[in-house]
């Protein structure tokens, strides 16, 4: 689909794998021009190289998102390289899962961190870039969570919820200049599903690795996990001008696992 975005410079947080990686090959298959990011500099040089062959540039840039100096820098490197900045997409890494009981206060904190403040920092530091250009969007990848709570998350059931707060805000307080969206993901196929299976598996929820995968997919209607691509393609749209009169949505990309509207 040609979504008119090719040229266009998208941020997208947390991207060296998973679901950010997934969002930055279908923006970057659009033409746009993606900075990816992540801590590791191995996985994000391998992301950078597996993606360099499509239609937009791809340039990663090592960076904590919890750490608010790095986020800056990450703006500054975008700006720098392309000139501007049209488009940020925040994702973030996995927070401990557990319930109540398991949880420490650090990890609370630790999880506004990794999941609120990482978003707060980067659309701070992108705003007049946002605002300056003729598309700015904002797309915020979080979790079916914030509409349904699921066992043993507490910390993404609970802290999560702000994110959408923000989303809800922002697209009435940055209207009409910017869109803000969310994306809800259930379960997609990536190393996050992995630990959460594994966990299961250590709980005793499950025998084995593949009952407990199994257990996620037979959850959902369409009866599989989803791939990091179908979340990254519905990204895609929200970020494009075919998505010109959609703002502060909260999209559910998840194989129709909610329940409820
Ligand atoms: N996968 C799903 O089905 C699903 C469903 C609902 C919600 N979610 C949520 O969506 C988010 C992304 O999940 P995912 O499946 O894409 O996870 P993932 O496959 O584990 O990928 C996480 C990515 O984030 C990066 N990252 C982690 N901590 C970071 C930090 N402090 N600073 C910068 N980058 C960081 C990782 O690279 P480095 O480790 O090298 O930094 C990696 O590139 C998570 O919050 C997850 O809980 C996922």
């Amino acid at each position: 689909m040609n979504l008119g975005i090719a040229g266009d410079t998208v941020i997208v947080t947390a991207s060296s794998a998973g679901l950010g990686r997934g969002s930055a090959e279908a923006l970057a298959d659009e033409g746009a021009n993606v900075v990816i990011c992540g801590r590791d500099p191995e996985r994000l040089e391998s992301a950078e190289r597996e993606l360099a062959g499509l239609d937009g540039s791809v340039v990663g840039v090592e960076t904590d998102i919890t750490n608010k100096e790095d986020i800056d820098a990450l703006v500054e490197a975008a700006v720098e390289e392309f000139g501007g900045v049209d488009h940020v997409v925040t994702s973030a890494g996995g927070v401990p899962p557990g319930g109540f009981a398991d949880t420490t206060e650090k990890e609370w904190y630790g999880a506004f961190d990794m999941l609120v403040m990482s978003a707060v920092w980067t659309v701070k530091a992108a705003r007049p870039n946002l605002e300056a250009s003729d598309a700015g969007t904002i797309t915020c990848i979080t979790s079916t969570t914030v509409k349904e709570v699921a066992d043993d998350l507490i910390l993404s059931n609970a802290v999560r919820r702000s994110v959408i707060g923000l989303v809800k805000s922002l697209s009435r307080e940055l209207a009409p200049s910017v869109r803000v969206n969310a994306v809800l993901p259930a379960a997609h196929e990536t190393s996050r599903i992995e630990e959460l299976v594994e966990a299961g598996v250590e709980r005793g929820d499950h025998d084995t690795y593949e009952a407990g995968l199994q257990s996620w997919a037979d959850d959902i209607p369409l009866g599989r996990i989803g791939g990091p691509r179908e979340l990254g393609d519905v990204v895609a749209f929200l970020a494009s001008d075919r998505a010109s009169f959609v703002t502060g949505a909260c999209v559910p990309v998840d194989g129709g696992r909610l329940a409820s509207d």
